[in-house]
This record gives structure tokens, C-alpha cells and sequence, in this order.
């Protein structure tokens, strides 16, 4: 692994480490084997026991806190012209169910300490630099990720979020208000300008940097994400005296709805298009009872959406025969259909010359995981900077980032806002 003798901003690793380490506490999860389990979804206890104590962490370094209708929190640390579009950082605290500690917190926790860095070096920014703790960028909860980022670029129809609904059928109006959250989704939206950059780190989630020995990734794209939600309607009942002949049984033509996704999406070749069914509810989920309603929940990505498109088109050609030949009812809902994001050029060659001026080499790379980065696109020019995970484990409890690693990634955020920040 590269290192570095140049870092020039003084990280306190022991710190954020620390830091780090007492977030994972806020957590759900029972004690893992494999790690330290996370689960925190959002604006549950652990969620907005987590918010205040980094808000407590912020207003410590006297950063303005701001809060929106949805929960995206903000801290703000004036700049000498602070009307002048601000440099932007952060990511998500939110963590799926049974994760790991690195995954958003990283981005949050290090963006916090990169300002703190800048300015125990005697730092003045000319441009404010402002954190941002943005809402459920996963979708655990509402079954669309990026919520608070979606909603501050406008990609998410305020009134559709609203109705969004939970497991237990509450809606986001509801446990919104209830977390403290009030006043209309609409005022969560940012003007186009409203940033001059913003810039995210991350853990890599993949393994492409720890394989090749590099410190530091530079995110030059993100990925298009699209979720769909399949309901498959069948006829339940008793599982000894309904007969085969007879049986129209909805998690048997959910199992080759499922296969035919994974065929039609191998069949790109393409080893950027990537489809993973991650739910399956089966009614009324009993051992002796005919399955007789399924819902699956399908998550497929691609760099190239037009790609993703034609494989839904041949998994549809699937369900059309597989209805007639199995008598069921399929049908389909579209949850999200985004499109790729662009890093700005701008920012990614001056992160790679802050890895230059740090003796680093940083490696161009395409981010295959969503982040709330392919939102802010839409209201600035973006970036990220990833750093390298063990074995490019990610979603699990076992994920783990070298604390070397999280410092330089900070070192070099610090270093790039502080760029930003003067232009
Ligand atoms: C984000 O968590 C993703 O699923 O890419
Ligand atoms: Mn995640
Ligand atoms: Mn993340």
C-alpha cells in the first residue's frame, strides 16, 4: 500500500476512529459474530439518537446546524464571502439492516474532521464549506434510497414521498412529523447553484483499489440505479390437499421470474449491468400453506441505462409467457429509474492533483454503488473520493476500512475543499 510523508492537514485519526466507533453503538442489531452488525434506519430511536449526537459533535466546532422537512441536516462553516455559492461534503448515517460501520459514515464523520482540520491549520475559506447529513440514502425503510438528496434536487415528487409508505404501512408524513420534521417537502429543494462543488467520501465498497494497492479512488461516474417492486398473484391454499394439477402457486413463478432476471442480465455481458432480487414476501407465509401472493423487490443497475432498459424488456417477455403457462397475475411497479451521473472533470483533476501533491496515486474509477452524489449532481458539480475497503466487503458486518486509509481519504477531502473554498 502507497504511502504518503506529505500530508500537510493535521487528521486526528485517534479521533475519528473513535468517533466512528461510538456512531456504530447507535444500532439496532444484535451483537454479530462477523463485526460490528449496524442496523439504523432512518428517523428511528438509534437514527435520531445518532442525528443529535453529531449535531452535538458540530456545534461544538461552533458550524451553524440547519435542519429540513425531511431531515437533511446541514452545518455550515462561514466562509469570509458567505453569499458566494458554498463547497459542500458529506453522505448518509442511515445503515441497512445487519451492516457494517463504514458505509456513509465515513463520509459524514470524515467530512466533519476534514473541517475541523482545515481549520485548526489557520484555514480561512473564502467560500462557506458546509456538511450535509443527508436522509435514508438507503432505502431500507421507504423502498427508495436517497430520499433527503432526491428530495433537495427535485428528483423526487414531494407529494408521492409523503405517501411513501413503511412496512408497518405508516407513512413518511407521519414518522417524519413524529421525528421532529415538520413543514412542507417542497421547501427541502435547493436552487441549481446553490453549491459551487460538492464532493463525497466513501468506502469503495468493491475491490478494485485494495487489489491494486492504491489509497485513494477518484469517482468519475456513478452508476444508474432502478427498483422495481413485482407482485405475483396466485391461489393459496392447503398444502397437503391442494392438488399439483390444480396449483397455481405464486413463489414457484416467482422463482423463474427471479432466474430470468439473472439470465437476461448475464446474457449482457456487460460487467457493468448487475441485478440482485433482495426481497421476497411470501403470503401467508406459512409451511403448510400454497404460497398464493409473492412480492419481490428487484434492484438493477447498469453504467448504461439504455442496457438496463433491454433487460427489463426481456424479463417482461418472460413474465408474459410465464403468467399464461402458470396462471398467475404479475404485475410490475416502477419505484426509481435514474440516470447515470457525471463527476465534473474540474474536480476530479484537482482531488487527483491533491493526490499528486500528496506523493499519491489515485485511480479513475466508475462507482458501481449508488451514493446521494448521483443526486447532487443535479445541483452542482460533483465528485467522490473512495478509499479502499477489506476484500471489498460492503452491506455486512464484517466490512472494515484501515484506519491509514480513512485518514489519508480524509486528508485528501480536507485538502480539496480547502481548494474549493478559494475559488
Ligand atoms: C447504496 O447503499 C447502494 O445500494 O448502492
Ligand atoms: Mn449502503
Ligand atoms: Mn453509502
Amino acid at each position: 500500500m502507497q504511502t504518503t510523508t506529505e500530508i500537510t492537514l493535521p487528521i486526528d485519526a485517534d479521533r475519528l476512529i473513535a468517533e466512528l466507533t461510538t456512531l456504530s453503538q447507535f444500532t439496532d442489531a444484535e451483537p454479530s459474530p462477523d463485526g460490528t452488525a449496524v442496523t439504523r434506519v432512518v428517523f428511528t430511536a438509534d437514527d435520531l439518537r445518532a442525528r443529535a449526537w453529531l449535531k452535538g459533535l458540530a456545534q461544538a466546532e461552533s458550524f451553524a446546524v440547519r435542519e429540513d422537512a425531511v431531515g437533511n441536516t446541514f452545518f455550515r462553516w462561514a466562509g469570509s464571502q458567505p453569499d458566494l455559492p458554498a463547497v459542500a461534503t458529506g453522505s448518509h448515517i442511515d445503515a441497512i439492516p445487519h451492516a457494517g460501520m463504514y458505509d456513509g459514515t465515513v463520509g459524514v464523520l470524515g467530512g466533519l474532521e476534514a473541517m475541523r482540520a482545515l481549520k485548526r491549520s489557520g484555514f480561512q475559506p473564502r467560500r462557506s464549506i458546509e456538511l450535509v447529513l443527508l436522509t435514508s440514502e438507503e432505502p431500507t425503510r421507504f423502498g427508495i434510497g436517497c430520499l433527503g438528496s432526491r428530495l433537495m434536487s427535485g428528483t423526487l415528487d414531494p407529494t408521492r414521498a409523503d405517501g411513501l409508505i413503511d412496512a408497518t404501512e405508516k407513512k413518511l408524513a407521519e414518522v417524519r412529523t413524529a421525528a421532529g420534521f415538520t413543514g412542507t417537502l417542497e421547501s427541502a429543494r435547493l436552487a441549481p447553484c446553490h453549491y459551487h462543488a460538492w464532493v463525497e467520501l466513501h468506502i469503495e465498497q468493491g475491490p478494485l483499489l485494495e487489489r491494486e494497492g492504491l489509497p485513494i479512488g477518484i469517482v468519475t461516474g456513478i452508476a444508474a440505479p432502478a427498483g422495481y417492486r413485482f407482485t405475483i398473484e396466485g391461489f393459496g391454499g392447503h398444502a397437503g390437499a391442494l392438488l399439483m394439477p390444480d396449483r397455481k402457486d405464486a413463489l414457484c413463478a416467482a422463482a423463474e421470474l427471479i432466474l430470468s432476471i439473472e439470465r437476461h442480465t448475464l446474457a449482457t455481458g456487460a460487467i457493468d449491468t448487475v441485478a440482485t432480487v433482495g426481497t421476497c414476501d411470501v403470503h401467508p407465509g406459512a409451511v403448510n400453506s400454497v404460497p398464493s401472493r409473492v412480492i419481490l423487490q428487484l434492484d438493477i443497475r447498469d453504467t448504461d441505462p439504455t442496457r438496463r432498459e433491454s433487460v427489463m424488456q426481456a424479463v417482461r417477455a418472460d413474465i408474459a409467457e410465464l403468467q399464461t403457462r402458470r396462471k398467475v397475475k404479475i404485475s410490475e411497479t416502477l419505484v426509481n429509474a435514474d440516470e447515470p451521473a457525471m463527476c465534473s472533470p474540474h474536480i476530479v483533476e484537482l482531488i487527483d492533483q491533491v493526490c499528486r501533491e500528496h506523493g499519491l496515486t489515485a485511480k479513475r474509477m466508475v462507482s458501481r454503488a449508488y451514493h446521494d452524489s448521483l443526486f447532487m449532481a443535479r445541483l452542482a458539480p460533483i465528485a467522490m473520493i473512495f478509499i479502499p475497503c477489506r476484500g471489498g466487503v460492503s452491506h455486512r458486518p464484517d466490512e472494515f476500512a484501515k484506519p491509514e486509509d480513512i485518514s489519508l481519504g480524509t486528508s485528501v477531502l480536507a485538502s480539496a475543499l480547502g481548494k474549493l473554498a478559494v475559488e
